[in-house]
């Protein structure tokens, strides 16, 4: 039975959520499989919104183990408090199962984002400033500590003591900060060792065995293509893998068992921190898409970059990613204008680019070719099937699709659970 990959196709922020909630019903497991709480899913059921920021949007749905797989890392205070939050409004999130291999993120790593971001002053990334960057450069250079780790004080303290030595030096020597203790970083941990004893398991061998069950395995991207460690717009980057490649290696199932790869495409762009982004807009339009699409960080609450949609980003992201289905959201919001600006192309030095430029000076450099498609004015909020959509709304769909390769499935219309247009089923 299908493993399916969800990822998102821009930079972040399309309504994953949205989609992962509207597939929650059909499947038995929901996986994040990378990234940490930086991620931001806003997700509203019957008029109440929820704003997840760790938690795989799965936990929402009953029925469904939501996992969060190896590849992901986990600030456990953030875990914790989003349990109790979501249990103080009646969710049960009792099924939660979390993967032995996981990184934690400790003190040490959110002081080292946010100094190593200072220090970098002009070329800062914009990093939410959570340690998620820190904490896999530690996974890489093998100084991690595990969620396993939790549960053997003496090993505990031996990882985080080899963690601490150098960077005790830097943040003293470098960044004139005050040393961090073993003692302190290990009762930090050693804290939630009890609490999340039960949810630890071997979350690759679980998910084997549930494919093997023919159950159906959801696995969600946080973050998105362009924010990717390898393929995204690096150095302007997260530090996991957010395509579907990672959804393999952050979970433990493998590239033959994966059937279906969803993108999600907003009907515009946007982006949150530093780096290139060819159709931004700083013009009444940006303020325009700001404001009506509500564009301010789940995370952080800052206001996103805006700009109209490229379909030189979607063509990529439907290439790297091996898109089967494609789900546009937000339609609604671009209700209202007279034509609609989509980027088909991009202007590097009087040389056309059809593809992404292969390096970055050149994406940092490239303006957009702008092809307008009509608008239209009606109120698409209620419509239920795509036919109902205006002419010209259509039209604009159709007009992606073909830019982008890939067949859109679902469109959404508005923030609401049921504010979706199915024009193919995804499970
Ligand atoms: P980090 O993931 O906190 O290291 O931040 C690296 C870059 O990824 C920054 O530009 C962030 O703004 C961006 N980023 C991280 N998570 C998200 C997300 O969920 N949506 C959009 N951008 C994100």
């Amino acid at each position: 039975m299908p493993a399916i990959v969800l990822v998102g196709a821009q930079w972040g922020d399309e309504g994953k959520g949205k989609a992962t909630d509207l597939l929650g019903s059909a499947v038995e497991y929901v996986v994040k499989f990378n990234g940490g709480n930086n991620a931001g899913h806003t997700v509203v059921i019957d008029g109440e919104t929820y704003a997840l920021h760790l938690l795989p949007s799965g936990i929402l749905t009953p029925g469904v183990t939501p996992v969060i797989g190896n590849g992901v890392v986990i600030d456990l205070a953030v875990l914790f408090e989003e349990i109790d939050a979501l249990e103080a409004r009646g969710i049960d999130t009792s099924p939660l199962v979390i993967s032995a291999n996981a990184h934690v993120i400790a003190s040490y790593h959110r002081v080292l984002d946010k100094v190593t971001e200072r220090f970098l002053g002009k070329r800062k990334i914009g990093t939410t400033g959570r340690g998620i960057g820190p904490t896999y450069a530690d996974k890489m250079n093998r100084l991690g500590v595990r969620v396993q780790d939790l549960f053997d004080e003496k090993i505990l303290r031996q990882k985080v003591e080899g963690a601490l030595e150098l960077k005790n030096q830097i943040l003293a020597k470098i960044y004139n900060r005050r040393a961090i203790s073993v003692d302190e970083v290990s009762e930090e941990l050693l804290r939630y060792a009890d609490r999340v004893r039960p949810m630890v398991r071997d979350t690759s061998l679980l998910l084997a065995k549930a494919l093997d069950d023919d159950q159906t395995v959801l696995l969600e991207a946080g973050q998105a293509t362009l924010l990717d460690v390898d393929h995204g717009t690096y150095p302007f980057v997260t530090s996991s893998s957010a395509t579907a490649g990672g959804a393999c290696t952050g979970s433990g199932i493998p590239p033959t068992r994966v059937d279906r790869v969803v993108a999600i495409l907003k009907a515009y762009t946007t982006r949150v921190g530093e780096g290139p982004f060819p159709t931004e807009l700083h013009d009444d339009a940006g303020d325009f898409l700001r404001e009506a699409g509500g564009e301010f960080g789940t995370t952080t609450g800052r206001p996103r970059r805006c700009g109209w949609l490229d379909a030189v980003i979607a063509r990529y992201a439907v290439r790297i990613n091996g898109v089967t289905d494609l789900v546009m959201t937000k339609l609604d919001v671009l209700t209202g204008l007279e034509s609609i600006p989509v980027c088909v192309a991009y202007d590097v030095g009087g040389v056309r680019h059809d593809e992404m430029p292969m390096s970055q000076s050149d994406f940092h450099h490239a303006t957009p070719v702008f092809e307008e498609l009509p608008g239209w004015s009606e109120d698409i909020s209620g419509c239920r099937r795509f036919e109902d959509l205006p002419k010209n709304a259509q039209g604009y769909v159709r007009a992606v699709e073909e830019m982008s390769g890939a067949p859109f499935s679902v469109i959404g219309v508005g923030p609401g659970r049921e504010q979706t247009i199915v024009i193919r089923d995804l499970v």
